[in-house]
């Protein structure tokens, strides 16, 4: 089976598993905040229409100066970018050639663009499902022989964070390595503040923070996002980007976004309570999840542990489909190397349809 590459595609799994196009879909594939866009942007984005007649400025000075602002840094440490995938790609373009370390199950775009730019790519993985531990001391040896390391953080897909003291230790023996660490922050805005790595920017010039609009503003039609690095890593990638990546509505409306504090706090606020729920509702019924702090999270039948890997993939198709057949569309986890399938991601959305995937969930459970 030909598997989409990324979630946020119901109809191509719709057609794969021959169902009709009858009922409206619930999106629990794609990470995105249900709470969003916020209401002004339509307006802001209409009263900025006329900026489409111009060329966007190509040093970004305005959106580039509040991120600096909002995040407590230089403006020289930022780049803004066409969403977080972009980063992605320019770090990787910028180290081509070069070695890259990757754990997985992550984020499938960094090893795309670590081999579209020829890197060599060492993969490790996460250990003890359904806890999914780093595997912390092999991240410290093996930076001996790597360029870079990505880290998305919280992982996706498995929404969960390392340590401080483990994210401390990579990046001493980073340090020590003269290897990169690029943390993917795309989903921290949804924790509190202090979940973000932008203060360690000052002791760690090894460090790159990419970070996205795209999932908090519910705007991926739009691509927003930006890279905090030392200047002279900023430097290197600016030279790499193409000219203009970022649309002027997008650049114009950068600054309203981060100066939204209530939609910010109001997410979170809501991220909290439906997470407590899902956590609860989800184990009372016998299924079990990975440890997430993000919007989104790894499930499968907390029978799955016992059963062969064949089973387990078959299962989590058979469920993918049943929820599929009920209008829920969930992420298949065949792309995502480590997992193969055996899961399905779904992503934290508001409480009405929470509860309908939770009585879905609790069909599921009783027939099977
Ligand atoms: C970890 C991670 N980083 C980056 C991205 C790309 O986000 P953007 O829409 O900002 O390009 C995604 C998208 O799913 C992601 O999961």
């Amino acid at each position: 089976m030909q598997w989409p590459s990324h979630g946020g595609q119901p109809e191509r799994l719709r057609k794969m598993f021959g169902l009709a196009a009858a009922r409206p879909v619930l999106d629990f594939s794609a990470n995105l905040n249900p709470l969003g866009p916020p209401d002004d942007v339509p307006e802001l984005l209409a009263k900025a229409f006329d900026q489409v007649r111009r060329y966007p400025d190509p040093h970004y000075e305005e959106p580039r100066q509040a991120i600096a602002r909002a995040e407590g840094v230089p403006v020289g440490q930022v780049l803004l970018t066409n969403g977080g995938a972009e980063a992605i790609f320019l770090v990787a373009h910028w180290l081509q050639g070069k070695r890259a370390l990757l754990v997985h199950p992550t984020f499938g775009e960094y090893e795309r663009a670590c081999r579209q730019h020829g890197l060599n790519v060492t993969s490790l993985f996460l250990a003890n499902p359904p806890c999914f531990e780093w595997p912390l001391e092999q991240i410290v040896e093996h930076l001996a022989d790597a360029d870079v390391l990505f880290v998305a953080h919280p992982n996706n897909p498995t929404g969960t964070m390392l340590r401080p003291s483990a994210l401390h230790l990579i990046l001493e023996a980073a340090r020590q390595h003269d290897c990169y660490v690029v943390i993917d922050e795309a989903f921290v805005d949804f924790l509190p503040q202090h979940a973000s790595c932008t203060p360690w920017l000052r002791e760690h010039p090894h460090l790159i923070l990419l970070r996205s609009l795209t999932k908090m503003f519910t705007i991926p039609g739009l691509r927003l996002g930006y890279v905090l690095a030392d200047e002279a890593v900023i430097r290197e990638l600016a030279e790499r980007q193409m000219p203009w990546s970022v649309n002027a509505l997008a650049a114009n409306l950068l600054p309203h976004l981060l100066a939204n504090h209530e939609f910010i706090a109001r997410t979170r606020r809501w991220l909290a309570v439906e997470t407590d729920y899902l956590k609860s509702s989800l184990s009372a019924l016998g299924f079990e999840t990975s440890p997430f702090n993000a919007n989104f999270y790894l499930v499968r039948d907390g029978r799955a542990g016992r059963w062969s890997k064949e089973k387990a993939v078959t299962e989590a198709e058979r469920l993918l489909a049943f929820l599929l057949g009920r209008g829920i569309v969930a992420r298949h986890t065949h792309t995502f190397k480590g997992l193969e399938g055996g899961w399905l991601r779904l992503a934290v959305r508001s409480r009405e349809e929470n509860a309908q995937l939770i009585s879905s969930l609790s069909d599921w459970m009783e027939q099977s």
